[in-house]
């Protein structure tokens, strides 16, 4: 296709999905982009944090770069003052304020609470509050809302012991009644659903108005479970799209001890699973390595393409698995990661062509390395190290 035509396709069909989208998809018309507290901050986090990470969202590029949502995660709440309204602890002396803060960066903010009596870090749930907490969050000023199971599990075992459907009928319903109270506020919110993937959530989110769901239980700063967790997500791409998102969980790209080429391949992983990216890091500490790749243009766009196809595996030999997604413009995003302890250079292995619908070699371009590479055939040999993932594109 000559490149006058190819972006005027790309334009026709970027302007057909924003007509197609029904108003509720509009608010997470692409995977959420932001920071969330808990990754780094965990149960220490405080008003101070928030407005720091919100100053550098802007200073280091990351606002500009997609990264809009600011959220507080769980141990900001207080107790319930006498007309049953929750209040913040001491180290949120004025949530209000805070979200006018955030809200002048040209950010967006977003808050934590479970269907529970109690949270997962024990502090004070919505059970029995859910209008009056979604109304405080509204008047507030937020604009996320991400619901946490946690306490609300033990009134499943207690209200309904040993009997499974039931329990999580109480579940469904407990994140219905929400998505309900959020949508009497009047106020946008996107509806993030924390339950672990209990249940096949994948199948009944979006009847409960969630914007996104997570899929798995919690990440942690190391590349093993990362990569668990990320290459588990394979069969669940039917269930993504604009509106709708499975949520492998947030980013750990530049925490715990994650290396240049696995901070990669985390990112790569998550831009091919048109995952939420809500980086998890201490923005204060953020290295030029780190914002290189929390940053990279060129992936973030696969990630927040506007088909929001999430990737499957199409290939998988030992460490070596390639995995591949249709993006909105024609071409074909395709990932090849080594998870392994040594470095691959493929041996037999070649990017299964005809499984991606191209009769003959297609072009394609490396897309860390920013680079056209001519014309894709079996002699494709790239050099993997251990922990590594190459990101491509490939177009006819
Ligand atoms: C967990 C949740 C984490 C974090 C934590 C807070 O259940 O999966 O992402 O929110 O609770 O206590």
């Amino acid at each position: 296709m000559k490149p006058n035509a190819l972006r005027l396709t790309l334009l026709l069909l970027a302007s057909s999905f924003a007509a197609t989208l029904a108003p509720a998809q509009k608010l997470a018309a692409t995977p959420p982009m932001g920071w969330n507290s808990w990754n780094y901050f965990a149960g220490r986090v405080t008003d101070k944090d928030i407005r720091d990470t919100a100053d550098l969202l802007v200073s280091t590029g990351m606002r500009d770069a997609g990264y809009v949502y600011v959220n507080i995660d769980d141990t900001w709440e207080g107790k319930r003052d006498a007309q049953g309204h929750i209040t913040t602890n001491e180290k949120f002396p004025d949530m209000k304020a805070l979200s006018d803060y955030v809200h002048s960066k040209g950010l967006k903010l977003g808050i934590y609470s479970s269907p529970g009596d109690q949270t997962c870090a024990r502090y004070e749930g919505s059970l029995g509050h859910e209008y009056q907490d979604a109304q405080t969050y509204a008047d507030w000023g937020i604009d996320y809302l991400k619901y946490d199971l946690c306490g609300f599990g033990k009134k499943m075992k207690a209200d309904a012991p040993n009997d499974l459907p039931k329990q999580n009928q109480m579940m469904r319903d407990a994140y219905m009644l929400m998505h309900k109270a959020i949508l009497k506020t009047g106020r946008p919110m996107v509806y993030s659903l924390c339950q672990y993937g209990f249940d096949a959530v994948w199948d009944w989110g979006p009847e409960v108005g969630a914007n996104l769901w997570r899929t798995t239980g919690d990440i942690n700063a190391t590349f093993d479970r990362m990569a668990v967790i990320g290459l588990n997500q394979d069969g669940l791409e039917k269930f993504a799209g604009p509106g709708h998102w499975n949520d492998p969980d947030m980013l750990e790209v530049g925490n715990g001890k994650f290396n240049a080429a696995e901070n990669r391949f985390h990112m790569t992983l998550w831009a091919m699973l048109a995952a939420p990216l809500l980086a998890g890091n201490d923005l204060t500490k953020m290295t030029p390595e780190v914002g290189s790749v929390l940053m990279n243009k060129r992936v973030i766009a696969i990630n927040q393409d506007p088909g929001g196809h999430q990737a499957h595996r199409v290939y998988q030999e030992g460490p070596i698995q390639i995995w591949a997604r249709p993006l909105a413009n024609g071409t074909t995003a395709v990932a090849i990661f080594n998870t392994g302890e040594d470095t691959h250079y493929l041996r037999n292995i070649s990017i299964p062509l005809d499984k991606l619908g191209f009769s003959k070699a297609p072009h394609f371009t490396d897309v860390w390395a920013n680079q056209e590479l001519g014309r894709l055939d079996a002699k494709y040999k790239p050099t993997l190290p251990k922990h590594s993932a190459i990101l491509l594109v490939l177009f006819p």
